[in-house]
């Protein structure tokens, strides 16, 4: 196999997710589901070899949203996705047009109405068909979508997508989707809800995190690698390992590593890989992005120098001798404190540390001592800061 880091695979090549996708499909049967991971992950690989190999009576239909920009559009794609499987003629636009044509008067108000009326009659439509196959939505990158309606039509318009979909979860107990995306919904909400907003809108859904690979498939797809590019021949368990533990197991980098030894003409020893991941994380290109770890904080902690406290705190914890090593609460309280960062109690702490945690820069052990979640990240950051 070559490596191909950032392209859509075969479903075939897509390692290690075997026992996640049947626990997929087993939930589905009672629930829609929210996956919620660190972006580079594999997600959307997981939900496309479910696309491409689905459990009868599935029939996924799976919609990128990052392109979706209003409520009329996505009711649109879902009118027009529920009319194709019913493998009826006529399309989301022609009804919208026949709508607006009718009521010239006052288009307006209609076309504020009629998202919700097509999304409604089109979910309505499915589950009235009678269909051997069910059709199952794929949504990725929700939160995108949901970002784009709330800057250009506002916080209510967003939050009433939400709802809407969700009314229709709980109205239409056959309803199902798959939610996910490389920024968490929680965001999303979060804003909605400083706006006056609050929405439940993802309680009802179940939520599964995807993690890096387990270091068995790890080592496998190094090895396949390795050896589909002709970097080794017989695979030899140390290098295997060195390889996907430099990378945390994330598949990404496993891709990356393998296509660069290859570009650079570089044998797979130990010293090289070592070497190569190195020199990703010191490189100002940033070929792997990394700074996206770093940027984002002003995104995700806007209010009240919230994204230099989170750096703080990262700071502090990078600066630990090793990367599983950890500190409690109050241990993080006052080397912020003493960093100079203007932490003003415990509470304003912990809610940080929370936020911190669900969006996968932290996690805490079982005694509650936080560390940082990815040793790469870990890694990259004292670099990037020059602890
Ligand atoms: N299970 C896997 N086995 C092998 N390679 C994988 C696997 N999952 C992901 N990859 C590799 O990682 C790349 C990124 O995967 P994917 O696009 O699914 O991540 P993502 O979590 O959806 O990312 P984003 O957060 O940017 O949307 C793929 O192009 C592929 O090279
Ligand atoms: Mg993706």
């Amino acid at each position: 196999m070559k490596a191909n880091p950032g392209g859509n695979l075969d479903p075939r090549q897509v390692y290690g997710r075997d026992a996640l996708i049947e626990m997929l499909w087993d939930r589905l049967d009672s629930q829609s589901i929210l996956i919620n991971a660190e972006r580079r992950i594999g997600k959307t690989q997981v939900l496309r070899k479910m696309l491409l190999e689905p459990r009868p009576p599935w029939k996924p239909v799976f919609r990128d949203l990052e392109k979706i920009h209003s409520a009329q559009e996505f009711a649109e794609l879902v009118y027009d996705d529920v009319q194709q499987f019913l493998g009826k003629a006529e399309k989301a636009r022609n009804f919208v047009r026949r709508l607006l044509e009718e009521n010239e008067t006052d288009y307006v108000s209609l076309k504020a109405r009629t998202w919700k009326q097509l999304l409604t009659s089109a979910v309505e439509d499915l589950m009235k068909a009678r269909q051997q196959q069910r059709l199952v939505f794929f949504w990725d990158e929700v939160p995108y979508m949901l970002e784009s309606i709330r800057k250009n039509d506002g916080p209510k318009l967003a939050a009433e997508v939400l709802d809407t979909v969700r009314s229709l979860r709980i109205e239409q107990s056959a309803f199902r989707v798959i939610f996910t995306g490389s920024i968490g919904l929680h965001h999303v909400l979060n804003r909605l809800s400083a706006a006056g907003i609050p929405t439940s809108a993802k309680n009802d859904m179940f939520q599964v995190t995807v993690t890096p690979l387990a270091p068995i498939d790890a080592e496998r797809l190094a090895g396949d690698l390795l050896q589909g590019e002709g970097i080794l021949t017989d695979v030899r368990p140390d290098i295997v390992s060195t390889l996907a533990e430099e990378v945390d197991y994330f598949p990404y980098y496993i891709h990356h590593v393998v296509a660069g030894l290859r570009i650079e003409q570089l044998s797979a020893t130990e010293a090289n890989i070592r070497d190569y991941v190195t020199r990703q994380l010191v490189d100002a290109s940033d070929p792997w992005q990394l700074a996206h770890y770093r940027t984002r904080l002003t995104a995700y902690y806007p209010d009240n120098n919230d994204a230099d406290k989170a750096a703080v705190i990262l700071d502090v914890l990078a600066l630990l001798g090793n990367p599983s090593d950890s500190l409690s609460v109050d241990e993080i309280l006052s080397s912020v404190q003493a960093r100079g960062a203007h932490v003003k109690d415990r509470n304003e702490l912990l809610q940080l540390l929370r936020a911190m945690d669900a969006d996968h820069y932290l996690t805490r052990d079982l005694d509650g001592r936080y560390h940082f979640r990815f040793p790469l990240i870990r890694r990259w950051w004292r670099l990037d800061r020059g602890l």
